[in-house]
């Protein structure tokens, strides 16, 4: 099968199996950043955005992306440099081996989209979908807060 999809703003012909989900094909084109847990649907570091909806693309075919947009973490970046909640994760010292980084971004993204001033129970059940082995969570909860902080005072 083959067809077109728009990842971080660029158009992308890509040839995949019906079986293929859209992690399979974003991972065989280059967007390595997006990672791949469990493929289950239970770890979040696969989280993207496809149009403007929050999913695990390990658990989307990649038929149902054709003609879709999907933005990955990278494609948070504004003007070549991090996002703002690029920044905070690394400030807030959240980042430990990273794997799961990108996709507690992509959650936090949405989280603030929606509750640009979150609680901190607010922000745990934004949360509750991503896994990290590293952190204990803490120092994660931390980099949201800065991230909102900051995004409230600077938009
Ligand atoms: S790899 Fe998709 S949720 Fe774990
Ligand atoms: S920083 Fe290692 S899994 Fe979260």
């Amino acid at each position: 099968m083959n067809g077109t999809i728009t990842v971080n703003g660029t158009e992308m012909k890509i040839d995949f199996d019906p079986i293929d989900t859209l992690l399979d094909v974003l991972r065989n084109n280059g967007h390595t950043e997006v990672k791949r847990g469990c493929s289950k649907g239970e770890c979040g570091t696969c989280l993207i955005l496809l149009d403007d909806l929050l999913v695990n693309s390990c658990q989307v075919f990649a038929a149902t992306a054709l003609g879709k947009r999907v933005t990955t973490s990278t494609g948070l970046n504004e003007d070549g440099r991090p996002h703002t909640i690029h920044e905070a994760f690394a400030d807030a010292g959240a980042v430990q081996c990273g794997f799961c980084t990108p996709g507690m971004v992509m959650a936090t993204h949405s989280l603030l989209r929606e509750s640009p001033d979150p609680t901190e129970e607010e922000i745990r059940a934004g949360l509750v979908g991503n896994l990290c082995r590293c952190t204990g969570y803490v120092k994660i909860i931390d980099a949201v807060k800065l991230a909102s902080k900051r995004m409230r005072e600077h938009g």
